[in-house]
């Protein structure tokens, strides 16, 4: 009797006698005959209880989920019920002895099909949701890629180099998390938003080539691609140019598509950020489609059409999307477009219906036969298409433009499954304007080095400045980002001082590092990858909490934990915190 895996067994092993352990997938009786489906990570076999053997009683009380060990002979199916979406699907055990090694309650939603669970339960009862095929299969894709970057980076002679938990904070633009420190009342370490300072300081001790696989936390805002807590494939270069970590960066995902999903992938190709904001009306393009953005002013000028004529007259722009086969749209659904663009951010949108009965559009007085024809032209829109236009400030009309084209592209199923489309945006400006202050901050991180020959505009102009900074975006997703670093102490000096920062401040939250620059830094640069996406979309999911086995909520709660909870009174006396309600 040798002991096997649920997915092993082949019509080879037809004759043997083996023992299966696993849990009970699904149970079906009929024709005096039980039908057991047992299952573990390696996949599903079918069992068959015959009322010849003692084990058919127990198997008649069998429920999902309990977890049994099966002894028993393998056998061909009968010819006419293989399974051929089974691996095991051309055998099946025929039990004789039975052994029941755990009952289980009812679960609280079927563990043997993927869908249909509502996601709280789901993740109260992760345990149970963690059995379900698709989650095991994600698991193991993770497993995979984390094993590919070892081993990747290993062969090119980096070190995996861990760095603590508990520190000073770094920023990346998030809060971060706080924890008190008994020993040193009032006193806090901060979690660290990602290893940054950490790598470079690596750098400056003379390692060279380091990579980890990181864990990060940061309190934000969540959405589907974020979770407070999540890893990045860090890597940090010294001696390197910029060339050189795209190089090595690149070269590690299309290692990772053909080891684990045996995609060949082409060559990445690269785009500045301004040609990305004004073909894409975004820095993280899809590339899976077309539909690039049009700027259509000169097109509409002059124009009696109020809102078009004042977005021109001052300064904005009118960006064109096409949507193919959108003249079939009815009124009513256009309208509904209409509503679904203004939750994108429009101020509102104008569209034109290319029909084979003639142009029509929603301000019909205002659009003339040339206009259309010219837009077509332009846009490469055919009869049956429809063009939307969208008015605002320049970057307002592209940005909304570009969440419209996403739409459209998903609307018309071109974001394809199982196609990706990686790339790299680079030349970013070194600081963006933060919606909330209306303050300059840097668009990555202030460690970052500005674009050659630009240091004089750190003084006379830096919301021209552009950074040494570039990001890989696959499908629509930013999957990392990286820089090369300034590594003169002078430099980020007056890149510290151009944010506004005093000495003091600087001295109270960066004194470590800049003191560290001051001690022959090499030139370095580096990258951070997000696992926890680069998982999700090689295994197809559009949430992280997919790929991820103890995922927190959208308002970043563990429900099968239920965390954060309050702490004891002692505990946080100890810790010299007082909870004011
Ligand atoms: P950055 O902040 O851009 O760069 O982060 C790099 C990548 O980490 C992933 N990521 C996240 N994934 C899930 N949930 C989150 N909350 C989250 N935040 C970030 C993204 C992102 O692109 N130290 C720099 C890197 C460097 O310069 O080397 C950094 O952390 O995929």
């Amino acid at each position: 009797m040798t002991r096997r895996t649920c997915g092993a067994l082949r019509i080879t092993d037809s004759g043997t006698n083996v023992e299966l352990d696993g849990w009970i997938h699904r149970r079906r009786d009929h024709g005096g005959l039980i039908f057991v489906d047992l299952r573990d990570r390696d996949g599903i076999t079918q069992i068959v209880f015959d009322p010849q053997y003692p084990a058919f009683a127990d198997a008649e009380h069998l429920r999902s989920e309990d977890v049994v060990r099966v002894c028993g002979r393998v056998r061909n199916r009968p010819s006419g019920t293989e399974n051929a979406k089974l691996a095991t699907g051309e055998i099946e055990l025929a039990a004789e002895q039975l052994e029941i090694l755990n009952r289980s309650l009812v679960p609280p939603f079927q563990v043997n099909v993927d869908e249909n669970a509502d996601e709280n339960l789901r993740l109260e009862y992760r345990y149970l949701d963690l059995r379900r095929p698709r989650m095991q299969r994600n698991m193991t894709v993770r497993h995979r890629i984390i094993k590919a970057i070892r081993d990747f980076f290993d062969e090119r002679d980096f070190l995996e180099i861990e760095t603590p938990l508990l520190i000073k904070g770094t920023p990346e633009g998030a809060r971060d998390y706080l924890v008190p420190s008994r020993l040193h009342p009032g006193s806090f370490y901060a979690l660290p938003q990602s290893p940054q300072l950490l790598k470079q300081i690596l750098m400056i001790s003379g390692f060279g080539r380091y990579m980890q696989i990181a864990r990060c936390l940061r309190d934000e805002d969540l959405r589907a691609d974020r979770q407070p807590e999540f890893t990045q494939l860090d890597v940090e270069m010294s001696f390197c140019t910029q060339e050189d970590v795209l190089e090595i960066m690149e070269s590690c995902m299309r290692s990772i598509w053909l080891r684990v999903l045996d995609i060949e992938l082409p060559p990445f190709p690269r785009m500045s950020y301004a040609d990305a904001m004004s073909r894409y009306g975004t820095d993280k393009p899809d590339l899976r489609f077309g539909l690039e953005l049009v700027p259509a002013s000169d097109v509409f000028t002059p124009t009696e059409f109020m809102v078009f004529k004042s977005t021109i007259e001052s300064g904005g722009e009118i960006v064109a999307v096409r949507y193919p086969g959108g003249a079939a749209l009815s009124r009513r659904e256009f309208d509904a477009l209409v509503e679904e663009a203004k939750l994108l951010g429009a101020k509102g949108m104008v569209w034109i219906a290319l029909g084979a009965d003639g142009v029509k559009s929603s301000v019909q007085r205002f659009i003339e036969e040339r206009h259309a024809n010219e837009l077509a032209l332009r846009m490469q829109a055919e009869r049956g298409d429809a063009i939307l236009l969208f008015a605002d400030a320049r970057d307002a009309a592209f940005a909304v433009a570009g969440r419209m084209r996403l739409e459209v592209g998903r609307r018309c199923g071109l974001q394809r499954e199982g196609d990706f489309r990686f790339c790299w945006i680079t030349e970013f400006p070194y600081l963006e304007i933060n919606a909330e202050t209306g303050k300059p901050i840097p668009a990555h991180h202030p460690f970052t080095s500005p674009a050659e020959g630009e240091w004089d505009l750190i003084e006379s102009d830096p919301l021209r400045m552009r950074a040494q900074h570039y990001d890989m975006v696959l499908n629509g997703y930013e999957l990392g980002s990286g820089s090369i670093r300034i590594h003169q102490p002078e430099l980020q000096r007056r890149i510290f001082d151009m944010l506004g920062m005093t000495p003091e401040q600087i001295d109270a939250e960066f004194g470590f590092f800049v003191r560290a620059l001051d001690y022959g830094a090499p030139p370095h640069g580096g990258m951070a990858l997000g696992i926890d996406r680069i998982v999700m979309l090689a295994c197809g999911e559009d949430n992280l909490r997919e790929v991820i086995a103890f995922p927190k909520t959208q308002t970043a709660r563990d429900l099968m934990m239920d965390a954060p909870s309050p702490a004891p009174a002692e505990a946080l006396r100890e810790l010299h915190v007082q909870v004011k309600p």
